[in-house]
């Protein structure tokens, strides 16, 4: 049996959280041996917001050490950085020129980054929703792992390559979304109502994988709980809900026996011992991080051999876009 090809991408903006990391790139890391999976950076999305050029390279760079070190396995996997492919640019080009403007108007992430950036509403930011299709498209996946916020995407992604395949010929596969499983929604630590996000400006609203075990350990002493006495599985009691959930996800303990641990203890007893759980699970990742990213001719490598692997994919469908379309 063959198995699925899946495409994921991620872009090279800020720091890999805890939410970013049991919401997707874990279930990345083991989805390993069930899917043919293609990791890809997407630095050139990343540029429909002002970047520093610098700084852009230098992220782009530590993601993909980041990625790694969270257990990407290059033997099992394909990783590589989306502008080290000419064909992404290019095929996005041909999508625009049958995306209807109406339905690229209605992309709601358009609406909202365009309403966050009021002072840099570039065509590109309008466009991003093309080249995500073309990222997909060129490499003939079955699936794509969408949250809430890229369905819309995959939607017009779907709608753009069906309606080619019907009018110039069959050329495209045509991608599924994979829902990822529920329950590693992680919330802000300072404000458990919200999710996890890098833009936060609260210190202690998230807790990074490069965090020192002390910013760790202090983060969650203190994240903001109740007022209540008991340690349970609780939807009304979001902070409590949420380290739970955590210490579940890293230890892989029931929710009874969790429960049971905690019976007669306190919060403080509660937050020292998910700190240190989370501490532990995340050494290791911080500390190949730190080796990969002395070594950068040894990432380059990677990303070269990663371009090298997935490139025929994007060239063979490229070409016979580009036949269809009668471009010569
Ligand atoms: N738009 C995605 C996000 O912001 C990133 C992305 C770009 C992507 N191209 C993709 C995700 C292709 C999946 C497949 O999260």
């Amino acid at each position: 049996m063959t198995k699925k090809r899946v495409f994921s991408g991620i872009q090279p903006t800020g720091t890999i959280h805890l939410g970013n990391y049991l919401g997707a790139v874990k279930n990345w890391v083991d989805s390993q041996e069930r899917y043919e999976n293609i990791f890809c950076v997407v630095n050139s999305h990343a540029i429909t917001i002002k970047q520093d050029p610098k700084q852009l390279a230098q992220k782009t760079y530590e993601l993909a050490a980041m990625l790694l070190a969270c257990g990407i396995d290059t033997k099992k996997s394909s990783l590589f950085i989306q502008s080290q492919i000419d064909e992404h640019a290019a095929l996005a080009w041909i999508l625009d020129c049958n995306i209807p403007m109406g339905d690229m108007s209605r992309m709601t992430q358009f609406k909202d980054k365009s309403a966050k950036n009021p002072k840099n509403i570039n065509v590109g930011l309008f466009n991003y929703p093309a080249l995500m299709a073309a990222d997909i498209l060129l490499y003939q996946v079955d699936g794509v792992p969408v949250g809430e916020d890229q369905k819309q995407h995959l939607e017009l992604t779907r709608d753009v390559a069906m309606r080619f395949n019907r009018d110039y010929g069959e050329c495209f596969k045509i991608p599924e979304a994979l829902i990822p499983k529920v329950g590693a929604r992680v919330m802000g630590l300072d404000n458990p109502e919200s999710k996890m996000s890098k833009s936060s400006s609260g210190a202690n609203h998230a807790i990074f994988l490069l965090d020192t075990p002390e910013v760790i350990m202090t983060k969650f002493k203190k994240a903001t709980t109740d007022s209540h006495n008991t340690i349970v599985f609780d939807t009304t009691r979001p902070g409590l809900y949420n380290l739970l959930s955590i210490y579940e996800i890293f230890t892989h303990k029931s929710r009874e026996s969790i429960e049971e641990e905690f019976v007669g203890k306190g919060y403080g007893h509660l937050k020292t011992a998910i700190a240190e759980v989370v501490i532990e699970s995340l050494r290791p990742i911080r500390e190949t991080y730190k080796k990969l990213m002395n070594d950068q001719a040894y990432i380059k490598q990677i990303l070269d051999e990663g371009a090298q692997k997935v490139r025929p994919i994007a060239t063979s469908t490229y070409n016979k876009a580009k036949e269809l379309v009668g471009l010569i």
